[in-house]
């Protein structure tokens, strides 16, 4: 098979990895840089190192057909590669804003090395005007070298779910491009030739501000829904039915309406900041968004004054949390509500018993003093009660009457909604949902 483009995808995190696997899919030469050598002599292997479904067989299929190698030279990369995907992280500092060091550092890179016409992609999540800087600081370095070469800047934000990564790549509701060279909108346009998505082409800055508004209005979707669920929760209403109801009307949608304990995860904790902090840099207070970081940061305190108050005090009782990572699907665990919890609870005196399918590796860094179990059926022996946090499938289709028999108490917290709570009235269990107080 002849491959069509020869592609450098630029930081092997969650981001650069299922990008580099899907492009490879869509017919390119791929190549993977990452300064980390650990992580390419893995990669090498074919091995992964992130979690994320579908992706591994991926990779080893194309390294095994030459389609991908991985290299820790940049300048490889930008030798022999037409396009260069930038997937680096963009870190949080402490007071909210993005990081931009990585990014500015390939950047740099690129003007040192470059020495024909290429095409920079910005697919990590970054400030509008990012696509500015990036071409100012690879021109500053090719002024340096006194070399005059060719290049454009695009914006590809991606929209990838954790989780579901790969199916995201391959079936995209759309594609952003942000660009206004039509040489590079070519290229770009025959890089996602074979994915049957809409492609929306338009400037780099509005690119840059697709991506943080979709996160945003993500993010204040799930928000409102939370927020109601404590109203619902005091008046004796079921949110669940109140989303399904609203969802039914195609303007609204029943997506992200699903209340919970908060959510979590690198982007959306870090792009509602950044989007905040921009609003800032121009003197303009983006109260909404205030709104919905407040709203989450306290959704985890009234999840747990509610389970206090339930049980009547927490101190020395045996909660068992299920679920620990962000979301289902990953082992990631930024900013993940489980973190809070746990803490909220041991601050209360509870003795805590946790299990997470894939992520008990990472929480046991942070909390080497709680009991990390193999099974979720060890974690809830002689529990007082039982707290979801994420609803991993296998969590919820777990023998709940074998559940109920390991228990010592009869507490079901359902930190996700997610649970059959007739089927665990049924079963003995004192059931409490978000929102969903209905007993
Ligand atoms: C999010 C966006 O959904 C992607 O489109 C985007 O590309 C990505 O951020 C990014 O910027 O890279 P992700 O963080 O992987 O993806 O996860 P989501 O599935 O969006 O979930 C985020 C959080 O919201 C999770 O904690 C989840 O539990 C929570 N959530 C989601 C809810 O509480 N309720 C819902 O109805 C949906």
């Amino acid at each position: 098979m002849v491959r069509k483009l020869n592609i450098a995808v630029i930081g092997m995190g969650y981001v650069g990895i299922t990008t580099a696997a899907s492009l490879g899919e869509f017919g390119h030469q791929i190549i993977g840089v990452d300064i980390d050598e650990y992580k390419i002599e893995q990669l090498k292997k074919g091995g992964l190192p992130i979690y994320e479904p579908g992706v591994e067989p991926v990779i080893r299929k194309l390294l095994k057909q030459g389609a991908l190698h991985f290299t820790t030279s940049m300048k490889e990369a930008i030798d022999g590669a037409e396009i260069l995907f930038i997937a680096v992280g963009t870190p949080q500092f402490s007071d909210g804003r993005p990081n931009m060091s990585y990014v500015e550092d390939v950047a740099t890179e690129i003007g040192r090395y470059m020495t024909e016409y290429r095409v920079i992609v910005d697919k990590s999540t970054v400030p509008v005007g990012t696509a500015d800087h990036v071409k100012s600081i690879i021109t500053v370095q090719l002024k340096l070298r006194d070399v005059n070469v060719a290049f454009d800047v695009v914006s590809n934000p991606e929209f990838l779910q954790e989780g579901k990564a790969l199916q995201d790549a391959r079936k995209p509701d759309r594609i952003v491009l942000g660009c206004s060279s039509s040489i590079a909108i070519d290229l770009m346009l025959k890089v996602y030739e074979i994915v049957d998505a809409p492609k929306l082409i338009t400037s780099p800055r509005d690119a840059e501000m697709i991506k943080y508004a979709s996160n945003g209005f993500l993010a204040t979707k799930i928000t409102f829904i939370n927020e109601l669920a404590r109203l619902c929760d005091r008046l004796a209403v079921d949110v669940a039915e109140v989303a399904k109801g609203m969802g039914m009307d195609r303007r609204i949608g029943t997506h992200f309406l699903q209340a919970g304990i908060g959510y979590g995860g690198s982007c959306f904790p870090k792009d509602i900041a950044a989007l905040a902090i921009m609003g800032r840099g121009v003197s303009m207070e983006m109260t909404i968004l205030q709104s919905v970081q407040e709203v989450n940061r306290t959704q985890t305190d009234w999840f747990l004054d509610k389970v206090k108050a339930c049980m009547g005090g927490l101190d020395g009782k045996r909660i068992a949390l299920l679920g620990l990572a962000f979301k289902p699907d990953t082992d990631d665990i930024r900013e993940a509500s489980s973190l809070k919890l746990i803490s909220g609870f041991l601050n209360e005196g509870a003795i805590i018993n946790a299990f997470d399918p894939v992520a008990n590796h990472k929480i046991r860094h942070i909390f080497p003093n709680i009991n990390l179990t193999v099974c979720a059926y060890q974690a809830v022996k002689e529990a007082d009660a039982v707290v979801i946090c994420t609803e991993w499938k296998e969590i919820i289709n777990l023998d709940w009457r074998k559940i109920k028999s390991l228990m010592k108490g009869d507490f079901i917290f359902d930190g996700r909604n997610v649970l059959d709570r007739t089927m665990l009235q049924m079963e003995g269990f004192q059931y409490r949902g978000v929102g969903r107080n209905l007993s």
